[in-house]
């Protein structure tokens, strides 16, 4: 068995108006594979065709040339959604259910039995962190509620493969970390995952391969850590050192005949130090940082 769960040949997808005149070329001659058990990453700027790409792989359109196989199914095959969850960009949900009703009827669906479907759905719940408000209707759901209430009910088939459009977008950073937290978790339990997004940092965090997609074009696919290594550069991080520490070390460097292109402090990512302030605010309600103070790792 090929370990392939998706396999797209040479597809493109033409918009085209009530006339059948072609409007726009959203997608052109697009190839590629996910592999079983990856997180694949589709990212590219607004309009590039991913959103195209994630419903070519669904059936919910159909393409103007080319194939697409998926789950050892073509993509036109209904019977094959019943192994995969959808994430789709809007959300779509009934606004006057609550989180509960929402996974029942989505439960019943998918043909699961009552004892199946309860059970299921509060699993779901507790894990996307919304058992506080299971009972309130969605329409008074914040914009990351939402989000994870879409991403249980794309969960409750218990699917093989995961299609995530814009799974971060909305989302706090503490959101946001939990989102990619229980991205990791779908592919530990062995579940495939694509996910598509212009939030470079979320991709980088969680994907193993990524594919960058420009106005229906691939034009960069390859395994994130690859893509991103510089392998004629070595970094070294060391305790804080002195002048003369430092003259030393340029001097042993020189010895080797290596340049020293840059002595500095490291500087951490905003989303380190937002997600330690809100862990430190968290644990010591009333502390205020001065300015130019920061909280460490070992405070938060
Ligand atoms: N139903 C439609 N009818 C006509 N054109 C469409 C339709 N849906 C998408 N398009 C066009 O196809 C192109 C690709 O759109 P798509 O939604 O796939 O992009 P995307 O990469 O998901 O963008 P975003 O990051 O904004 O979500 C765009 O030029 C868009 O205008
Ligand atoms: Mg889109």
């Amino acid at each position: 068995m090929s370990d392939s769960v998706i396999e797209i040949r040479n597809l493109s997808k033409v918009y085209r108006d009530f006339w059948g005149r072609s409007k726009v070329k959203a997608l052109n001659s697009l190839s590629l594979d996910v592999k079983r058990g990856e997180i694949f990453g589709l990212l590219g700027p607004n309009g590039s065709g991913k959103t195209t790409t994630l419903k070519l792989l669904l059936g919910l359109l159909f393409p103007s040339e080319g194939q697409v196989r998926i789950l050892g199914q073509p993509a036109h095959d209904v019977e094959k959604n019943e192994r995969i969850g959808y994430l789709p960009e809007e959300s779509y949900l009934y606004r006057f259910l609550n989180a509960d009703e929402t996974l029942e009827f989505y439960g019943r669906l998918f043909k699961m039995s009552k004892a199946e479907r309860r059970k299921r759905s509060d699993e779901l719940i507790k894990r996307v962190g919304l058992d506080q408000a299971r009972r309130r209707q969605l329409k008074e759901y914040s914009k990351g509620m939402t989000r994870r209430i879409g991403l249980a009910q794309a969960l409750i088939n218990d699917p093989e493969l995961v299609l995530l459009d814009e799974p971060t977008s909305g989302l706090d950073p503490l959101g946001t970390r939990d989102m990619k937290d229980m991205i990791l978790k779908l592919r530990d339990e062995g579940k495939t995952v694509v996910m598509c997004s212009h939030l470079l940092a979320d991709v980088q965090d969680v994907c193993d391969r990524i594919a960058i997609l420009f106005r229906g074009e691939l034009k960069v696919i390859g395994n994130v850590q690859e893509l991103l290594s510089s392998n004629d550069e070595t970094q070294l991080l060391t305790s804080t050192l002195s002048e003369e520490a430092i003259r030393d070390v340029k001097e042993t460097l020189k010895k080797h005949g290596a340049d020293v292109k840059n002595i500095s402090h490291p500087t951490s990512t905003l989303e380190d130090l937002f997600l330690r302030t809100v862990a430190e605010s968290e644990a010591r309600p009333g502390r205020r940082f001065e300015p130019g103070e920061r909280p460490t790792s070992e405070s938060a």
